[in-house]
């Protein structure tokens, strides 16, 4: 069985608010160590189902062992950007909510072959999926300017030009292999007076190349989009996130979805007939108590929000 080691964020706050009953059909989009997926099985009956989802193959070993004795469960290897129609593959046609977890696990963190951690030397890889593109690819192969691009937009990183010129000069010398030989181009790109604010000097060069590797936000844009579709209504959308840029694409999908009429302000009279289809749950974003984030350091970022669907 894979050493699954994983605590779980706003778990109580999360499954709450999903309203689970005891007969409902229910997503856990991110099921990785299998903690948010177990409150929820706790709160359904015989006639409930859970139907879990992750794209690494390790945390599918992991759940598929954790709940081997549970009847109603289907297990998916899949990205939930395709929840929707693996739905239908198996003929569940509507949900009474589903609950996203969004980035990495401790589990993929801790395991330096995975190539997350940038405190430990390993192969460049970052891919949750193991297969597909990886960080090796992206590092040794893009262009100057869609590397510094994807450090400026995905790591709202300022010295983005600076790292993508000192990986090309480097990589014209020798393939870049492991998270340990970016570190140290990160790192002489970045001022000595900068290096020494803040925290490690990698971690947001890092966060952009996982946002690439796995395509975080057009998974993100496109699970919402059409899983909201498969809600019944009255059925509940949660979703965790734990940096700004994932957050922001939450709360403007969720905001355009609880949206009446969306006429410029100047028109005297409403001809768009816009409804809105879901209700915000909660205005602001629900945040982590001090003892979660005393008692667990990632979840010192989380946001949780969520929608409620009540038109069709
Ligand atoms: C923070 S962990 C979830 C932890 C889980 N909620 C728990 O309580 O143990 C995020 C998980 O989501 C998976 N994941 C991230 N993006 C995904 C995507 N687009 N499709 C499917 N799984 C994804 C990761 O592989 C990881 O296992």
């Amino acid at each position: 069985m894979t050493d699954f080691n994983h605590k779980s964020v706003l778990l109580f706050e999360s499954v709450d608010l999903l309203n689970v009953f005891s007969s409902g059909v229910y997503v856990d989009g991110t099921a990785g160590g299998g903690g948010h997926s177990r409150e929820i099985l706790k709160r359904l009956d015989k006639n409930g189902k859970l139907v879990c989802f992750d794209k690494d193959p390790d945390a599918i070993d992991h759940i598929n062992n954790l709940f081997k004795n549970i009847d109603n469960i289907n297990i998916i290897k899949s990205d939930f950007r395709y929840i929707s129609s693996e739905l239908d593959n198996i003929n569940i046609n509507k949900i009474d909510g589903v609950l996203l977890d969004l980035g990495v696990s401790s589990y993929q963190i801790d395991k330096p072959e995975r190539g997350f951690c940038y405190n430990q030397d390993a192969v460049l890889d970052m891919r949750m999926s193991k297969t597909g593109l990886s960080a090796y690819d992206i590092i040794n192969s893009y262009d100057i300017k869609d590397l510094s691009k994807i450090f400026f937009e995905y790591g709202e990183e300022k010295f983005s030009w600076q790292i993508a010129k000192n990986i090309e000069i480097a990589r014209n010398k020798k393939i870049i292999k492991t998270t340990g030989e970016l570190c140290d181009i990160i790192k002489s790109s970045i001022p000595a007076s900068v290096r020494r604010k803040g925290g490690n000097p990698c971690k947001r060069t890092f966060q952009a190349i996982r946002i690439a590797v796995n395509d975080e936000l057009g998974s993100l844009s496109e699970c919402i989009d059409s899983t909201f579709k498969k809600l019944r209504i009255g059925g509940r959308f949660c979703i965790i996130t734990f940096h700004s840029l994932e957050d922001r694409v939450v709360k403007q999908k969720f905001t355009s979805l609880s949206q009446g009429c969306i006429c410029p302000p100047d028109f005297p009279i409403c001809v768009c007939n816009n409804k809105p289809k879901a209700r915000l749950v909660n205005k602001k974003p629900i945040l982590p108590s001090e003892y979660e984030i005393n008692s667990n350091s990632r979840s010192k970022s989380a946001k949780l929000r969520v929608i409620e669907k009540i038109l069709e």
